[in-house]
């Protein structure tokens, strides 16, 4: 069954295919610079985020640090390990593109004839819909913003309004960065309306638009001691309750065009929410150059067949790690933390997130896995406890890297039936690494650590069984 799948999702994705050959055979023009036009300069080229591959000569000249980027599995950015799960949208190299890259390099790294570039970047969104959006977002007040010059990498969120008067659903979503010199990566959390006041006024005591947001929707500052004893001076449980209020909604990696959720899904939208939109920018190839005009396109509908919701996984406490001693990763060591769900015990929460009423909840399908960690993070799991005691890897992070996040959509999703659910839950497992003297904790600063799990999760509604037909 699985090899089914991944049979299919290679042929879609068709990372041009080459046949085994000798290493006698191998050079750059012939066999390299296909691949590299194929899989890389979505990203490597000269309005892209990373340095051009766009000219081949010069691109050849790199061809070392190339080869150990991609055996060593750096690049292209995927953190997820392969042989797990089959993802939609995997721009990873498979195992036999990979074998041409080894033989090239263990040949001597042989550049053949100068020859023209295949066709480029092939929008690589295999198996989404065509996206069609009807709202458009605009992302930076007054349209414009110049990211921190003393930094290269700045994290920071800006507040949109989202407009619809009446309850709707986001089926699809597009991110188009003004600048995509310093545009790296763009998250986008909703907010629940009646928290959305208390984000503004985060957002309006922090100079200049926005307010830095390293490890999510909330500011870094409430990760400071004494700013967040002050601020839960005024609003006691404070920043839980900031927490409680956001979730993931979407986001956007170079590369990306404009996606849609799995079809007949959605995620509700109250009139009145509030949109938090966090820009990691990434400023060392374009030093001193403002974002302008980025903007947020959707695509919305009035109802779905399967609302849908982002499960926002982790231990409470682990936010609180100095205080309860729960989460605390000491120097030198690398200690792993885990956690999990019930679903079955989550029924309540989901009908509060999407809406439908919780007997109506049926049955569940799984959609997606998304870890999440800090800087200390080295390496995560997302394990499915299945119903029958059987255990299956979600998705594998072997190394770690905060800017490559995103959610990896499984080419099926997982289905459970209402009774199902009591006997299924989800895991997720941090390891972390301290190279530092001190002490790191959980917590919402830069400095701390959060270990989450996100998985987009659709709900099958129907009429709930009576008592007669035995459903408790
Ligand atoms: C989704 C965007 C993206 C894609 C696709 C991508 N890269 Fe990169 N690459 C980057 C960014 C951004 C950097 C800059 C450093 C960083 O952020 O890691 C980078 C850095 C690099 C580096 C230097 C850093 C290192 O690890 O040695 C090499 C070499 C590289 N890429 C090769 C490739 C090759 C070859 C491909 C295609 C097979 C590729 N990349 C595909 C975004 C991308």
């Amino acid at each position: 069954m699985r090899r089914s799948i991944s049979l299919l999702v290679a042929s879609t994705l068709a990372v041009v295919a080459l046949a085994p050959t000798d290493a006698v055979g191998q050079d750059y023009y012939s066999d390299i610079r296909p691949i590299l036009a194929e899989n890389c300069l979505q990203c490597h080229a000269e309005d892209g985020i990373a340095f051009s591959m766009e000219n081949a000569e010069r691109t050849f000249a790199r061809r070392r640090r190339i080869a150990s980027a991609l055996l060593e599995r750096r690049m292209p950015p995927w953190l997820a390990e392969r042989g797990h799960q089959d993802y939609l949208a995997d721009i990873s190299l498979d195992p036999a593109t990979l074998a041409v890259i080894e033989r090239w390099a263990e040949g001597g790294f042989l550049k053949g004839d100068p020859k023209p570039d295949p066709a480029p970047r092939v929008a690589r969104m295999a198996g989404h819909a065509r996206f069609q959006p009807d709202l458009f977002l605009d992302v930076i007040p007054g349209g414009s913003y110049l990211p921190d010059p003393g930094s290269t990498d700045e994290y920071r969120c800006f507040l949109v309004d989202w407009t619809g008067a009446e309850e709707s659903y986001v089926t699809g979503f597009r991110a188009v960065p003004g600048n995509l010199d310093v545009a790296h990566h763009v998250v986008v959390y909703g907010v629940e309306p009646e928290m959305a006041d208390r984000y503004r006024e985060l957002e309006d005591e922090e100079e200049g638009a926005g307010y830095r947001c390293f490890g999510g929707a909330t500011p870094d500052r409430l990760g400071n001691r004494a700013e967040r004893t002050a601020y839960e001076a005024r609003y006691p449980d404070g920043l839980r309750e900031l927490n409680r209020a956001n979730w993931w909604l979407a986001h956007w990696a170079p590369g990306m065009d404009g996606h849609v959720f799995p079809a007949g899904t959605g995620i509700r939208m109250k009139p009145g929410a509030l949109i938090v939109v966090q820009m990691h920018y990434y400023t060392k190839e374009a030093p001193d150059t403002p974002d302008q005009n980025t903007r947020l396109d959707f695509q919305v509908a009035s109802s779905v067949e399967r609302p849908a919701f982002h499960l926002s996984q982790t231990n409470g406490r682990w936010l609180v790690g100095e205080r309860t001693g729960s989460m605390v990763i000491e120097p030198g060591e690398l200690p792993t933390y885990e956690y999990t769900d019930n679903l079955g015990q989550l029924l309540g929460y989901i009908a509060a997130l999407t809406g439908v009423e919780e007997p109506r909840i049926q049955q569940l399908e799984v959609h997606s896995a998304n870890l999440h960690m800090h800087s200390y993070g080295h390496s995560g799991r997302i394990t499915l406890n299945d119903p029958d005691g059987r255990q299956e890897t979600l998705l594998s992070v072997p190394r770690w890297d905060l800017r490559w996040q995103r959610d990896f959509t499984f080419s099926e999703p997982k289905v459970f039936s209402r009774d199902e659910l009591r006997r299924t839950s989800i895991s997720v497992e941090c390891t972390f690494e301290n190279p530092t003297e001190k002490a790191v904790y959980g917590g919402y600063g830069s400095d701390d650590e959060m270990c989450f799990n996100f998985s987009y999760i659709a709900v099958r509604e129907g009429e709930p069984a009576t008592a007669s037909g035995g459903a408790r």
